[in-house]
């Protein structure tokens, strides 16, 4: 029996995945299966040069009982801006979708019901499994999605949280993959995350690679900041085009506020009233305060940037939360057709 109310946000043994499998030109027609268990040939191009990319996005259970997609459109749209960064095949947008529907309606059960703040994280995988050492491309991938009920992703809902800018590391690599969503972004951020939350950092705040003038994002969310009724997001083309930023964009111009997405000078972070992560996965992180670090590793902070009394969460962020989750859970009126229902 699953505590809905203290579900946090990991991996999670359901029930099914939905499966399809790209060769000899076409994909296989969509299957759900309990096997959880893929074989590879150790020689597989994935396991060897990272080529893979994935999403993630959430399904909720409404307040009138319908079950909501929040925008798959946009996951599969970047998905299959990903998948063509890398040279793979990848699935239609409506192949996508179906799946993800397949693979919601095979695991009903695990579908955190309506009242708990918590949903269903959907999690769209495309790799390669051709056994190749060369590097050319990939005839041969597997599209499968899984699904997880999530809480909240550090444990409570819009908790703030610190963050740091590590001197010593970037995310992405100038005019590099920075903007697409690959698996291999992700794993050269284990251990200065590790590093981080070791020292009670929750985030790391990474800065543009090439001249550490500008903000870019967090590791796993997009930055904004909030200063004289406008909302102020980086435009940079390292950073991951974030859904939720996009929705809380709308959001932001529906509450009267000014919207700005442009380059964010790292001096400008002195000026915000309020700052705070976003994402599928937190929607929103409020952010107390960020140390830049010279190196990480080292004691030495070289300046701290403050946010909010106390580290206390700011009006604004509270309002785009109780906004977007209105939305996402059927509470406040979808005027931008953004949830995507299922029939179950
Ligand atoms: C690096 C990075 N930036 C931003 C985001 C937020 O994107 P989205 O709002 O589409 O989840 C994510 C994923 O959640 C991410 O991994």
């Amino acid at each position: 029996m699953i505590d809905w109310k203290t579900l946090g946000f990991d991996a999670y043994r359901t029930r099914t995945l939905a499966v399809s499998h790209f060769k000899d030109g076409a994909w296989s027609p969509a299957v759900t299966t309990e096997n959880f268990s893929f074989t590879l040939d150790p020689f597989a191009q994935t396991l060897h040069y990272a080529i893979s990319c994935f999403e993630g996005f959430k399904t909720f259970r409404q307040k009138d009982g319908r079950v909501a997609m929040f925008r798959p459109d946009q996951n599969a749209a970047r998905m299959i801006r990903s998948a063509k960064y890398l040279g793979m095949p990848y699935p239609s947008e409506e192949q996508f979708i179906e799946m993800c529907e397949m693979c919601v309606r095979g695991n009903m059960e695990f579908l955190p019901p309506y009242g708990y703040g918590a949903s269903m994280y959907i999690r769209p995988l495309l790799f390669t499994v051709h056994p190749q050492m060369q590097l050319v491309p990939y005839p041969e991938a597997i599209f499968t999605v899984m699904c997880a009920p999530v809480g909240s992703y550090y444990g409570a809902y819009l908790k703030s949280c610190a963050a740091v800018i590590p001197g010593n590391y970037d995310r992405a690599a100038p005019k590099g993959s920075g903007s697409y969503k690959l698996s291999s972004n992700y794993a050269t951020t284990f251990v200065p995350y590790q590093r981080a939350h070791d020292q009670g950092y929750t985030e790391l705040l990474y800065l543009n690679s090439a001249t550490r003038e500008y903000v870019d994002e967090f590791g796993s969310s997009n930055f904004y900041g909030i200063r004289d009724n406008t909302y102020i997001t980086p435009l940079s083309d390292s950073v991951l085009p974030s859904v939720t930023n996009k929705t809380l964009r709308t959001v932001a111009a529906d509450m009267g506020m000014k919207v700005e997405q442009r380059p964010v000078p790292f001096e400008e972070l002195s000026s915000f009233e309020e700052a705070a992560g976003c994402g599928t996965a937190v929607v929103i992180t409020p952010i107390s305060h960020i140390d830049v670090k010279p190196v990480l590793e080292e004691p030495d902070i070289a300046r701290t940037f403050r946010y909010g009394p106390d580290g206390s969460v700011g009006e604004v962020s509270t309002k785009l939360y109780r906004q977007i989750t209105g939305i996402q859970f059927g509470e406040i009126e979808d005027a931008h057709g953004w949830c995507h229902y299922i029939d179950v």
